[in-house]
């Protein structure tokens, strides 16, 4: 199994171009169920996660092509509205087949997903929206079946929970739905306005994505279109953490600051200079950084997807950070690999106190989440000596080529077998 190797001490220094955000891609690929026509999208970043998500829709009869970044998707017909255990298991974003598969076909089985690193991470509100539109749902051997035989209609719905996956499968399967729908207190994630720009772009009437109201007049039938995938904001932010914490300067191109504000803010707290442009974040830290204290929540406020990278910035921050998750119940793994570092982390709840020391100290360590790998390469670039990163899989499942691009910074990071 692959792991990293990082010798810690290199501050960041240079220039990256941002990848196409893995978790807009991985909806609007699905969104290639919704007509027989092909879907072209541009800057889709090379991930495992894409790659699962590719192998799926084929044994649904998706034929797909691609050349770089770009993707062409076509469900001339849907063979087998099937969504496996083996694939969602290893992907929970394999849900977001369930609306599309739905409104194309009127049936699906798609695994129940089940336990995950994070939290029970459950899909009541998918099924709930879902049910609300006419379907009938049922679980039969860990499956979700599916059916609407006479298709979905419009339906009012009302999210008990912000759910980003959620707001997406009830978007995309609204857009054939007879009648207009109506999601309230849906989430307001920029990849969901991005979803929305492309359902659009395929004929889809949708209004209000990217508020807490999204309204879709549903629609016969939709056509094929060229979309380019949004910039990866959460890779941006790991980027930019990382030249954070190595006292580092660093420019990114293909970023969009405008969907990062919250993330910006408390790296200007924490002593960085950032200035922003269009499609472009530069960032100068030319001292020890100070500690921040935050808190994460659904966009716009601070993405618990970055969460765990700020962790690794207050490890070896000058002050105390209290660092509160409510977006998911157990998302703190790591702050137990950054104490074999010598970090200083208590956790109480939700509540994680980071104490910073001068310098963490290279060791082995496990990484447990996409995010939280992505912390642990942040810890050991800043640390001192040698960290080996073991399961390093889940990097690959969301960040493109990651220690190729640091290396280009100056970073002394490999993968090693
Ligand atoms: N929730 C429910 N019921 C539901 C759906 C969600 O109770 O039916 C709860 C979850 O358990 C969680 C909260 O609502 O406590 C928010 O979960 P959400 O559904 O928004 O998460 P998601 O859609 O499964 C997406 C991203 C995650 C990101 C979260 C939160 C994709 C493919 N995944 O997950 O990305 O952390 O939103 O922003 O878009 C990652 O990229 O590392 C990652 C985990």
């Amino acid at each position: 199994m692959d792991k990293l190797l990082i010798r810690g001490g290199a501050s960041l220094k240079g220039e990256l171009q941002v990848s196409g955000a893995k978790n807009a891609a991985l909806p609007l690929m699905c969104a290639c169920l919704l007509t027989p026509q092909t879907l072209r999208l541009a800057n889709v970043p090379e991930l495992r996660d894409v790659a699962t998500l590719l192998a799926l829709l084929g044994r649904m009869g998706v034929t797909s092509s691609r050349r770089g970044h770009t993707l062409d998707l076509c469900a001339a017909t849907v063979t087998e509205p099937l969504a496996p255990y083996e694939l969602v298991r290893t992907m929970r974003a394999s849900i977001l087949v369930l609306g599309p598969l739905l409104a194309r076909r009127g049936e699906a089985r798609v695994s129940l997903p089940g336990g995950c690193a994070i939290g029970s991470r459950p899909v009541d509100q998918h099924l709930k929206g879902l049910q609300a539109m006419g379907a009938e749902i049922a679980v039969e051997e860990g499956y979700i079946v599916a059916r609407a035989a006479r298709g979905l209609r419009g339906a009012r719905l009302v999210m008990d929970v912000v759910t980003v996956t959620g707001t997406e499968n009830l978007m995309m399967a609204a857009c054939l739905a007879r009648g207009t729908t109506v999601i309230e207190n849906a989430a307001r994630e920029p990849e969901i306005a991005d979803l929305a720009r492309c359902l659009n772009a395929m004929g889809a009437r949708v209004g209000g994505a990217g508020t807490a109201v999204v309204s879709v007049e549903g629609v016969e039938v939709l056509s094929g279109t060229a979309h380019q995938v949004m910039p990866d904001r959460i890779e941006t932010g790991t980027f930019l953490v990382a030249a954070a914490a190595t006292r580092g300067t660093l420019r990114l191109t293909g970023a969009d600051a405008g969907s990062l504000e919250a993330v910006i803010d408390k790296l200007r707290e924490s002593g960085a200079e950032v200035a922003t442009a269009p499609g472009e974040i530069r960032l100068a830290m030319n001292a020890r950084p100070r500690s921040v204290s935050l808190r994460t929540a659904p966009y716009p406020a601070f993405p618990t997807d970055m969460q765990a990278q700020f962790m690794a910035l207050d490890a070896i921050a000058e002050g105390t950070g209290v660092i509160t998750e409510t977006v998911f119940e157990n998302r703190f793994m790591h702050a137990l690999e950054m104490r074999r570092l010598g970090a200083q982390i208590e956790i109480s709840g939700n509540t994680a106190v980071v104490r910073g020391v001068p310098a963490l100290q290279g060791a082995a360590v496990m990484a447990t989440d996409l995010r939280a790998s992505a912390s642990l390469v942040i810890a050991g670039l800043a640390g001192r000596g040698e960290t080996l990163i073991d399961r390093i899989y889940h990097l690959d499942r969301g960040y493109e080529r990651i220690e190729e691009k640091l290396s280009r910074l100056g970073a002394d990071i490999r993968r090693v077998t």
